[in-house]
């Protein structure tokens, strides 16, 4: 995969230790620093805990760190706190006031840069423009937006208040809208024209309309204009962004809500066709997500930091919003494609703006690899001093490359593994602690009793195989499946009595490395994007051709897992290339373009056991290998197999 004309300097497993250089000024600076806070942090949380809170705005002390009855927790009981106020509010009245908050670039090349004092009037403004629309504590409020400083300021604009936000990423489709509404009871919706991706506006207001035709519930649309496209706009139901904040005060008090006030819900696949909406509340995830900036990024005033995620993903919300804004940071927000005009742009920006701290995807560095390296070569890339990366295992081959390429080999990179459902960061290096090695996320953060565990709940040897959990609770935690405390319990803690379970495999080196190994239920990771395999499936049985679908991933060099779908038509139809196009974009219209299938197979029956489970563990040995032989004794009809098998080596 890597280009010729890279020097091999190290073997792919190398280990890297952080330089004298960063470590001298890295708030970890050695494993021995690691180790004995670590060590405090797992034998005294509350201790750990607290200290880090403490570094938090609260309006009230809290009475208790924890409160535990496993599988719920409640940190920082007693507490009150405005999320908004450590975020916006502590550093727009003191010496930050003037610092940039938010340095914005949109994809055409607008620019603009938000300090702090701003951000505070723009954030109190649009709070106003909320409660004047009705928006009360604990209401739901969907949030649909490009990658724009007014998507960060309206989910803090609800923190502010108290409502909860549930940002829908702009690639998903208006089915997708219509489940989260039907699910969250949001009312209220913030949506844009649209964005600019690829040199093209994405509508997004249209689809939230063709979703608002089969949801009678929303009362009110906040339209920001981004690209002057034109909209219907729904008298009594659609307002302009511009014109509520024109005329809203700049000055909002910031109320104190419990620690445990719920902040956002953010849905994500799981094993089942209905996506789950993940509750976060405040003081434990603002916490968790400070705290982790903090070490894990090692964050200083004088950084500029760069997450390339979408505000759509949990990676936006902690990443982007919360832990980086709660430290201070001056951070760039990018609107656009990473190859808008070209695979330059990323680089382009890094230069521009001299960003220091660098977070991406495996998959965006992968695609880097391909386009070649002349496009970081042609910039000054040596104002950076640390790289990330979050989504999926990073393959040694793009951690060498990201290493040597865009590090200048002289920056650590921290492999980060976490969740939607863990709030921050709970697997990685320390940057001037820990030696990395290509591939694995390394350690335990500060508080993560992370283990792996064979069915029977035994910790497994070294270079193992088992199931990744997490022991003790920790204050970013999920707390609830949204209105579904029963899926919650049965989701992460029914596995093993007390302890939560990641649904990840993994496995330890002898040095105690952890190395994530994928998924061990239905769920896709593509391009690291959660996909499950049943929401695909469920897709295609909604097309009235598709009597019955089976959706397993492949291994793609690219996306790290791709999407192979199998179906059978209805009698009614016939098998046609046209049709074959139609259904990849049914799923691109029910769920997003990310879903569609890279593969779809026509196929006339598909393997089933005797009790008519469809067996997806041969379809996936097909694809990957082309041929079956796995055990298939429980397969009712050997013939379906065979002609599949036939079908695909044509
Ligand atoms: C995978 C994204 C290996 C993992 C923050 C997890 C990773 C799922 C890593 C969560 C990593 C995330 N190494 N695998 N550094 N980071 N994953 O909820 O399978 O979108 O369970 O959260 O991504 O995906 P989610």
């Amino acid at each position: 995969m890597s280009s010729k004309k890279t020097t091999p300097t190290r073997a792919l497993d190398a280990v890297h230790k952080p330089s004298k250089e960063f470590s001298s000024k890295a708030r970890i600076p050695s494993m021995a620093a690691y180790k004995k806070l670590y060590k405090e942090s797992i034998e005294k949380p509350a201790v750990f805990w607290a200290r880090e809170a403490k570094e938090l705005v609260w309006q009230k002390p809290w009475s208790k760190v924890l409160n535990w009855k496993a599988p719920n927790a409640k940190w920082f009981e007693g507490g009150k706190l405005n999320v908004c106020e450590s975020c916006v509010d502590r550093h727009a009245t003191g010496p930050r006031k003037n610092k940039a908050a938010i340095i914005w670039e949109g994809e055409p090349g607008d620019k603009r840069v938000i300090t702090y004092g701003q951000l505070h009037k723009d954030v109190c403004r649009f709070a106003n423009v909320l409660q004047k629309n009705g928006v009360k504590s604990k209401d739901r409020v969907l949030i649909y937006m490009p990658m724009v400083p007014e998507a960060a300021v309206a989910m803090l604009a609800c923190a502010r208040i108290g409502a909860v936000h549930n940002v829908v990423f702009g690639g998903f489709a208006s089915e997708a809208i219509i489940d989260r509404l039907e699910d969250s009871g949001a009312s209220v919706i913030v949506t844009a024209d649209g964005g600019w991706r690829r040199g093209k506006v994405v509508p997004l207001k249209p689809v939230v309309d063709e979703a608002l035709t089969k949801c009678g519930q929303v009362k009110r649309v906040i339209v920001l204009n981004r690209c002057n496209h034109e909209v219907q706009m729904q008298p009594d139901r659609d307002v302009w962004w511009h014109d509520e904040v024109a005329n809203a005060s700049s000055k909002h008090t910031a109320k104190g809500f419990d620690s445990e006030h719920p902040l956002f819900v953010l849905y994500t696949s799981g094993s089942t066709g209905k996506p789950k909406g993940i509750l976060h509340t405040s003081g434990g995830y603002l916490t968790g997500t400070y705290s982790t900036c903090k070490y894990i990024f090692d964050m200083r005033d004088d950084d500029v930091y760069w997450c390339t995620a979408d505000v759509g993903w949990i990676t936006g919300h902690s990443y982007i919003v919360y832990g980086p804004l709660a430290n201070g940071v001056t951070q760039v927000m990018y609107e656009g494609a990473p190859n808008a005009p070209d695979f330059g742009r990323f680089w382009k920006i890094v230069e521009e703006y001299g960003v220091t701290i660098f977070y991406t995807a495996p998959t965006a560095i992968r695609a880097f690899i391909k386009a070649g390296n002349h496009f970081p070569a042609a910039h000054d890339l040596s104002s950076l001093r640390l790289l990330g990366s979050v989504g999926e295992p990073i393959n040694p081959e793009a951690w060498n490359w990201y290493h040597e390429h865009i590090g200048g080999g002289r920056c650590p990179i921290v492999d980060t593994w976490w969740q939607t459902e863990t709030g921050s960061i709970l697997i990685s290096p320390l940057p001037g602690a820990t030696p990395c090695k290509p591939g694995t996320a390394t350690l335990p953060f500060f508080g993560i009793d992370a283990a792996i565990l064979d069915d029977a709940g035994n910790e497994v040897k070294a270079g193992q195989d088992g199931r990744l959990v997490i022991r003790k609770p920790w204050p970013s935690m999920i707390r609830s499946i949204y209105g579904d405390k029963e899926r919650y319990k049965k989701t992460y803690w029914s596995d093993y009595p007390g302890i939560y379970t990641a649904g990840d495999g993994a496995r330890r080196d002898k040095d105690g490395n952890f190395w994530i190994i994928g998924r061990l239920d239905d769920v896709l990771n593509v391009s690291g994007h959660r996909l499950g395999t049943a929401e695909i499936e469920s897709a295609l049985v909604s097309h009235p051709a598709v009597a019955e679908a089976a959706v397993v991933g492949r291994p793609d060099e690219m996306k790290g897992q791709a999407v192979a779908a199998f179906v059978t038509l209805k009698s009614t139809h016939t098998e046609s290339d046209a049709l074959l196009i139609e259904l990849r974009n049914h799923v691109g219209k029910v769920i997003g373009a990310i879903a569609k299938p890279d593969d779809l197979h026509f196929a006339p029956a598909l393997p089933k056991t005797r009790s008519g489970k469809i067996m997806r563990r041969l379809l996936k040995e097909l694809v990957c290998t082309g041929k079956i032989s796995g055990n298939i004794t429980t397969l009712e009809d050997v013939k379906v197999i065979e002609a599949l098998q036939s079908k695909l080596a044509k």
